[in-house]
């Protein structure tokens, strides 16, 4: 009994003194911790989606929508370009890639050829809308076949 009262005396000593000391330094960090546990829940499901490699997904997107008119090697020359008048613009013609902006081409893959006064052929990309850096790694993708 004697025993574990001392114990129990010095475990409430030591108790005291750290409550005392981390109080005194921080308070604020202590009210985060205390705030924490309610944010975590609620970030942790999207957190899959949040840590995508923007240039992986825009690599996926421009595969299985762009590639199809457009062509694996963007001379627009993709399975689906035969029927199309217009058909897809050429990412390898030097002119094109000089005549146009960034802000034209995001514009374009975002609205759609209507966006810019060119064709509904060209469709729009409206779930891309939110998603600033996907867009600007399309355009990058659009860009490096007009180099090659
Ligand atoms: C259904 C076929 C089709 C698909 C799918 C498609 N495009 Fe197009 N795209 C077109 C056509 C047709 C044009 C030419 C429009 C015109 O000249 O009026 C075009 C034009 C463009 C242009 C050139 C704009 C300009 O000013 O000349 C860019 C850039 C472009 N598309 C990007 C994309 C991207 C990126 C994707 C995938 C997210 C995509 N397109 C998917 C058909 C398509």
């Amino acid at each position: 009994m004697r025993e574990e009262g001392i114990y129990i005396a010095a475990f409430l000593v030591c108790l005291a003194a750290f409550g005392c000391t981390s109080k005194k330094a921080a308070p604020a960090e202590l009210e985060q911790a205390a705030a924490e546990p309610t944010a975590e829940p609620e970030a942790a499901p999207s957190e899959p989606v949040a840590v995508k490699d923007p240039v992986v997904e825009a690599e996926e997107i421009f595969n299985a929508r762009c590639v199809t008119c457009h062509g694996e090697k963007g001379k627009g020359d993709g399975p689906g370009s035969a029927a199309l008048n217009p058909k897809p613009r050429d990412y390898t013609s030097v002119e094109w890639q000089k005549s146009v902006t960034d802000e034209h081409i995001k514009t374009i893959i975002i609205g759609g050829g209507t966006a810019v006064g060119l064709s509904p052929l060209m469709p729009p990309n409206p779930d891309l809308t939110d998603k600033p850096e996907v867009v600007a790694a399309l355009v990058a993708v659009v860009r490096n076949l007009g180099d090659e």
